[in-house]
């Protein structure tokens, strides 16, 4: 068993910090205020390679491993969460989906454009009332012959208006259930596309959440990913590996929120010491520093998994379930460490705070990925 990383990780998570540092500290506040999409950062995001990092070199990608993937989302989310889901839902869902299950000339046309950061994805599953049930699928794909009619609702869809490219799951046939769902590429100018208004939300408030309508969009049927009725099964196969991503944006907003911490431990004082002197506070620094290396395990087990090719189904739902638990634990008791400080904007640890608590929702609510775990467990 070797925990070493090789020169090409540490590279990797060296150039993702100090981008993070660099690009997207300044002003981060500020967007999280105002509700800011990062457009410069990401696109600086994508000519650095950060938007398409597993992807294969020849369709524009970085060929990494999933490890260094890791590696640059905990880095990235240390400082901005919003702009490392726009990283995650890109690198994740939209470029490993479309490499892995993409016909050649869907990888030539979309993902060329999608792994350089040229134009960024979104992926759209969840609707009103379908959620954790994703196999409830309301928006539907009639089949035409040589098109498929689209008509629904899909919410709270990252990337909605900033994308230009949206991979849709519709239901085509009821009578079959969930093997009757397709996966559409939907182009953002396509005739009765539209995208409704971006979500006010508690955290990760950079990014751009949106509901979209289709409204008989008329998508061509060699814009269907995979065979007919293979539309659930991609989602769930890209989601196991989105899990991956969203686990280490969590163990990013909890590192980062922990190096504050210990930061103003040794610079504030109270009681003639600095507060890092009195246990209360060296107690809480070493349940936080515990819990987040455990949960980098899990994390860096899963990419592991994935770059080895073994079953990461299970590993990947178990990181994202702990991670997103260990972040939003240590960023309440970074708040607690800072203080009266700690409820002010400032000091970053308040938007980490509302930032954690998406990681609990998305791609899968901490108890669907119990549900996941649990059917592994007793196969
Ligand atoms: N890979 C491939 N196929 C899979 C799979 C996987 N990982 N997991 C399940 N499947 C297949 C099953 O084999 C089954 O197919 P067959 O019947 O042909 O064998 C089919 O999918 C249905 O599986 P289940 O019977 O297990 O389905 P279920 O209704 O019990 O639901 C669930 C399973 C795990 C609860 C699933 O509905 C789920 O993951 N829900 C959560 C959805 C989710 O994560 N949404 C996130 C939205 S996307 C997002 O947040 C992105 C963003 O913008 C940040």
């Amino acid at each position: 068993m070797n925990f070493q990383l090789t020169e090409e990780h540490l590279a990797v998570q060296a150039a993702a910090r100090e981008f993070a540092q660099t690009e997207l500290l300044p002003g981060v506040i500020e967007r999280d205020e105002h509700q800011k999409f990062p457009a410069e950062q990401i696109k600086k995001m994508g000519e650095l390679g950060f938007m398409g990092m597993m992807v294969d070199p020849k369709y524009g990608g970085g060929g990494m491993d999933a490890v260094s993937y890791v590696l640059a989302m905990e880095e990235i989310s240390k400082i901005d969460a919003s702009a490392s889901v726009v990283m995650s839902v890109n690198n994740s869902l939209v470029c490993w989906g479309l490499e892995t299950f993409g016909t050649e000339e869907q990888k030539q046309k979309y993902l060329t454009r999608l792994a350089t950061g040229e134009i960024i994805g979104a992926f759209c599953l969840s609707e009103p009332e379908a959620g954790s049930d994703a196999t409830s699928q309301r928006t539907t794909a009639e089949d035409k012959g040589d098109y498929y009619l689209l008509n629904g609702t899909k919410n709270w869809i990252t990337n909605g208006s900033t994308a230009s490219v949206y991979l849709v799951i519709a239901q085509t046939d009821v009578e079959k259930g969930h093997r009757g769902i397709n996966a559409l590429i939907v182009e953002r100018d396509m005739e009765g596309f539209a995208i409704g208004p971006k979500e006010n939300k508690l955290g990760i408030r950079g990014s751009d959440t949106h509901s979209l309508m289709f409204t008989d969009v008329k998508v061509p049927k060699e814009n269907r990913i995979g065979d007919d009725g293979f539309g659930f099964k991609f989602a769930m196969a890209t989601l196991a590996g989105g899990r991956i991503g969203i686990a280490s944006q969590a163990l990013g907003i909890a590192s980062g929120a922990y190096e504050l911490a210990v930061k103003y431990a040794k610079e504030r004082k109270a009681f003639g010491v600095e507060i890092a002197k009195h246990q209360a506070i060296q107690f809480k620094l070493a349940d936080m520093a515990t819990n987040i290396e455990a949960a980098r395990l899990l994390c860096l087990q899963a990419a592991y998994d994935k770059d080895t090719h073994a079953d990461y189904g299970k590993s990947g739902a178990m990181a994202k379930l702990f991670a997103s638990k260990v972040a939003m634990e240590t960023t309440v008791e970074a708040v607690q460490v800072h203080g009266g400080y700690g409820f002010v904007k400032e000091y970053h640890v308040e938007r980490l705070m509302r930032d954690a608590k998406i990681t609990q929702i998305y791609e899968g609510t901490s108890e669907i990925q119990k549900i996941v775990i649990s059917r592994e467990l007793l196969k």
